[in-house]
């Protein structure tokens, strides 16, 4: 093969971040409104880059992008291809830093490019662990949820350590997703929570399981169609996130507009500290006015998406 396309869309967390990094289960619906496509094409010489950030060899990339760049040799071991030869064109609709796992979006698309680039297919477990290389670059302690919903195509039950469940939800939940503008950094929002864990232990993890709760009713609200009580469970959950310090003014003056607006929950979506908000319409058009409203006040993006039960249901 003289060139291959790896794709891959993005994900968000409807409910469980940062708890979920301290054993609670987490929700996380893939996002495929915007997403990676990596494409490999036989340039003899050495592996090469070329992204938005950076154009050059994968030896001289700048140490920003030093876990993508050891997924990619980690990945030419594993197909035992010679680290030469190629050229790795990444072009992404993700923004990065907002909570919609651009990284894990990144390696994934690229990790699949290298494998149909060898004729080979590949396993979701072998994306996973491929994939967790660059994770660990880019967030130090990452929980596995990104890159799983990266790789599925339903929504997801997540709990470290457990096998995952898919989620089928009864009824059509209409979500507005609003960038807040300001990058987040998951890493240091990870670093502090656990930080605080240390400070007052008993408080904190009061907090992570009070989140586990809401998010276990989340999920029964998705299965019977309980647009209102999710709502409340998103808000809720937000209070629980702030109070780990984990939401900025950005994101609250988001939050509360959008509840303000009718919107029957919001809250953040991701590491926090900046990146989007998640929020629930009460239907399709309110969904619409919505975004056009969060628009209006200054969001950097938004983006409308349903999650439908299906037909048969
Ligand atoms: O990558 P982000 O910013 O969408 O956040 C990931 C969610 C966290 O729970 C904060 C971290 C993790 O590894 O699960």
């Amino acid at each position: 093969v003289q060139t291959a396309i790896g794709v891959a869309h993005s994900k968000l967390i409807l409910i469980g971040e940062h708890a979920v990094v301290h054993g609670q289960p987490a929700i996380s619906l893939p996002f495929p409104l915007v997403g990676v496509e990596a494409i490999i094409d036989y340039v003899p010489g050495s592996v090469k880059i070329d992204s938005t950030f950076y154009h050059g060899p994968i030896d001289s990339a700048p140490d920003a992008l030093n876990g993508l760049t050891s997924c990619i040799k980690a990945t030419l071991e594993k197909l035992d291809m010679p680290c030469e030869d190629l050229l790795i064109r990444i072009k992404s609709s993700i923004p990065p830093g907002k909570g919609l796992g651009s990284s894990a979006s990144v390696a994934i698309a690229v990790i699949r490019s290298l494998f149909t680039y060898a004729e080979e297919d590949y396993t979701m477990e072998q994306i996973l662990e491929l994939a967790a290389i660059s994770e660990r670059h880019a967030h130090g302690e990452p929980s596995g949820i990104d890159t799983l919903t990266i790789s599925s195509e339903c929504p997801i039950w997540y709990k470290k350590e457990e096998p995952f469940d898919l989620i089928e939800p009864h009824g059509d939940f209409h979500f507005i997703v609003a960038d807040s503008g300001r990058m987040g950094d998951t890493r240091m929002a990870v670093e502090s929570v656990s930080k605080l864990i240390k400070s007052a232990p008993k408080r904190i993890q009061s907090k992570l399981e009070r989140i586990g709760e809401l998010t276990h009713r989340a999920r029964n609200a998705l299965e019977t169609a309980s647009k209102h009580l999710l709502g409340q469970l998103l808000n809720e959950a937000q209070k629980e996130l702030e109070a780990l310090g984990v939401s900025d003014a950005g994101l609250n003056r988001l939050i509360y507009f959008a509840r303000q607006e009718g919107a029957l929950g919001a809250k953040l979506t991701g590491g926090g500290n900046g990146g989007c908000v998640i929020a629930l319409a009460q239907n399709e058009m309110h969904s619409k006015q919505l975004c056009e409203k969060l628009k209006k006040i200054g969001a950097h993006a938004v983006w409308s998406f349903s999650l439908k039960k299906k037909p048969n249901q």
